[in-house]
């Protein structure tokens, strides 16, 4: 893999080659677009707002409901001339767990490509290792409509996405290092992209290593520790350990976050809406943690948040499938 700076931005984000396909170098730090509820003005107007600042990678999914105000804002970002064309930005979506069916992959990219108006992903991922009975995305999930993941049919039908010219790149997420192994045990073409939590308070050691060996690169969803998924708060901006260095740095605690995963050689896709703090997100890259902070963020205890089988209601039971195969938690 071999980084470049890109020019074009406001600010020059350094840039990671993908190893499968065409696809245009992605940018390391993005944008993520999930919001609850979704507002189709507040996202369009947050994407364009995030183009202006700099940032020409965008993380999209089927299930987030954000792909048709991306879609949206891009256009308008080229008509004003605010990007020179659909070639200068990295977009990627997902294939939701209904969709996660050899014979539903290629027509769900298709709905994909319609929601953002586009002819093309830059990648595209498989959501998680989890496969649904085919319906509408719903929270949550009846555990009795979970069925097991055809990972050698589905990674067949993505691979032909690929060779469509419909995604550049293709790849997985929230896999852990077995559920990689078995799409690299029948692949033609090897996952360029794993997306997975990723932060000072879940550091994904063992994954990390794995997919280093493998080329296959890092991206990390939740990099400033989520949007308090599962209630709890959220360990990475509220980290004493984070405010400390944050404050002898003289940055904030995001950049703090957003600096060490930068350093991990991974890329993240931090969510805001919000023009200042898009801003401070990408003013990551004219300074460095020291060896001591990284001693003391190597040191801060992990929470992983996100968790496969939160999908899925309290109530009713896993018929066909076991909740050990959707486990995506790994030291
Ligand atoms: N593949 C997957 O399964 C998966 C799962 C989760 C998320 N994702 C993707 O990853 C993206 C990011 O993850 P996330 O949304 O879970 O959480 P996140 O990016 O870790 O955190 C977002 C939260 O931090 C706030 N924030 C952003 N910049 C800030 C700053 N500089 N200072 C203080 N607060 C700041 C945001 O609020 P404001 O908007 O108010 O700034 C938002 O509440 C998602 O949007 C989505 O695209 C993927």
């Amino acid at each position: 893999m071999s980084m470049a700076a890109s020019t074009a931005a406001a600010v020059a984000v350094p840039e990671v080659s993908l190893r499968s396909g065409d696809a245009r170098p992605m940018p390391m730090v993005g944008m993520g677009t999930a919001q609850f509820p979704v507002v189709n003005e507040a996202t369009r107007n947050a994407v364009l707002a995030a183009i202006e600042v700099g940032f020409r990678h965008f993380d999209t999914a089927f299930l987030y409901g954000t792909e048709e105000p991306l879609g949206e804002a891009a256009a308008e970002a080229i008509r004003r001339g605010l990007v020179r064309s659909r070639e200068d930005l990295f977009v990627t979506s997902k294939l939701w767990c209904t969709q996660n069916h050899p014979h539903l992959v290629l027509p769900s990219l298709r709905e994909t490509l319609k929601n953002l108006q586009m002819e093309y992903v830059d990648l595209y991922l498989i959501h998680w290792p989890v496969c649904i009975k085919p319906g509408p995305p719903k929270f949550p999930n009846k555990k009795e409509d979970a069925v097991p993941v055809d990972f050698e049919g589905v990674w067949r039908a993505m691979e032909e996405c690929q060779r469509l010219g419909l995604a550049r790149a293709i790849g997985v997420s929230n896999f852990t290092t077995k559920h990689l192994d078995r799409v690299l045990a029948v692949a033609t073409i090897p996952p360029a992209v794993n997306q997975v939590e990723l932060n000072p308070a879940w550091q994904q050691r063992t994954l990390r290593a794995y997919c280093a060996d493998r080329g296959i690169h890092v991206a990390a969803y939740s990099p400033l520790g989520g949007q308090n998924w599962d209630g709890q708060g959220n360990a990475v901006l509220d980290s004493e350990v984070l405010a400390e260095i944050a404050k002898a740095r003289g940055k904030t605690v995001a950049q703090v976050a957003l600096r060490w995963i930068h350093e991990q050689g991974v890329t993240s896709i931090a969510k805001s809406y919000n023009k200042e703090r898009l801003k401070q997100n990408l003013e990551i890259f004219d300074w460095e943690l020291t060896e001591e902070d990284r001693l003391k963020i190597s040191q801060i205890p992990q929470r992983k948040v996100v968790q496969a089988t939160s999908l899925f209601s309290e109530e009713g039971e896993f018929t066909s499938v076991d909740p050990e195969e959707m486990n995506i938690a790994e030291e």
